[in-house]
């Protein structure tokens, strides 16, 4: 079997113009959706999602403030900055791009952010909410991960999904998300790391694999069964002297050879990433809404 390839890109695409539109008709309401961007020093791939995100702010007519401060700054003026935004009536959505430097507390720096504005869904209340099923902000690539399988036609409910990857950021919300009572969840989830001994014998069972373990080929052909769906969330920089920048993007899957056992697979680039961005957008709308009492 030869796998369909799930288009992120085009996914996201068509999620932007829904989204575009519905900017244009709250700002006709006086309502002006903001996203509040903090970048703390220089790591090259933080730099270019940070760009991403401001990139997309723009072509959807979102106000976007950015604020690049370098690596050294201390921990105190990061918070401050953080409860300026908290007190911003323009900024709805406060991202503040991790990981941070390693001087720094990430945990008091997403907690200090208002719970209203968190757009990322890291803040404890966000995360609670989101467990015991309660409407909140979801982390955008786990939730972007959903929006491709059900965009995709994904049987979700009953499957068997095997994560690869038990981070804050990915791993532990998408677990959670796809266990819970819904539509949209009911699934069940393995969750497999660093530790899991022999994970391939957790991945060859799985209907769906997400790979979110940062590492090339950690999910080769052998590991997998036919027909199994698999989403790659990897970004990894692979040293290639054909390209003019020197490195290309790989994901953590191995994906010319996967590709033959899948039935539906999603490329790097072009897969998760453009889903993650459009997803913070999402949020952001949804924040600016219900700052502006048109949605609870
Ligand atoms: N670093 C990698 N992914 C993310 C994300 O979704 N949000 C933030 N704030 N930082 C990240």
């Amino acid at each position: 079997m030869t796998a369909r390839i799930i288009d992120g890109k085009q996914v996201a695409a068509d999620m932007r113009a829904e989204l575009k539109q519905e900017v244009a008709g709250l700002k006709e309401q006086g309502i002006t959706p903001g996203l509040g961007v903090i970048l703390v020093g220089d790591d090259p791939a933080s730099v270019s999602y940070v760009t991403g995100k401001e990139r997309t702010c723009d072509e959807l007519g979102i106000y976007s403030d950015h604020h690049h401060l370098p690596a050294e700054t201390a921990q105190a003026d990061l918070m401050a900055l953080v409860r300026k935004m908290n007190a911003d009536p323009k900024i709805n959505g406060i991202l503040v791009q991790l990981p941070l430097p390693k001087h720094m507390d990430e945990s008091e720096v997403i907690f200090a952010i208002d719970p209203a504005k968190d757009v990322d869904g890291f803040h404890p209340v966000s995360v609670g909410k989101m467990v015991v099923g309660e409407k909140t902000f979801l982390p955008c690539t786990p939730h972007g991960v959903l929006h491709l399988l059900l965009r995709s036609g994904v049987q979700i409910e009953g499957s068997h999904v095997v994560i690869v990857g038990r981070s804050n950021i990915v791993g532990k919300p998408l677990a959670n998300m796809l266990i819970q009572k819904s539509p949209t969840g009911n699934a069940t989830v393995t969750v497999c790391h660093t530790r899991t001994k022999d994970l391939a014998h957790y991945t060859r069972q799985a209907d769906i694999v997400v790979a979110a373990a940062g590492r090339p080929n950690t999910i080769t052909a052998d590991m997998v069964k036919d027909g199994v769906v698999v989403i790659d969330v990897g970004v990894n920089r692979v040293e290639d002297a054909t390209k003019k920048r020197g490195y290309r993007l790989v994901g953590d899957v191995d994906f010319e050879v996967v590709k033959e056992k899948a039935s539906l697979i999603t490329p790097v680039p072009g897969g998760v990433g453009p889903m993650t961005i459009t997803m913070l957008m999402v949020n952001t709308v949804e924040s600016a809404k219900r700052a502006g009492g048109v949605s609870k």
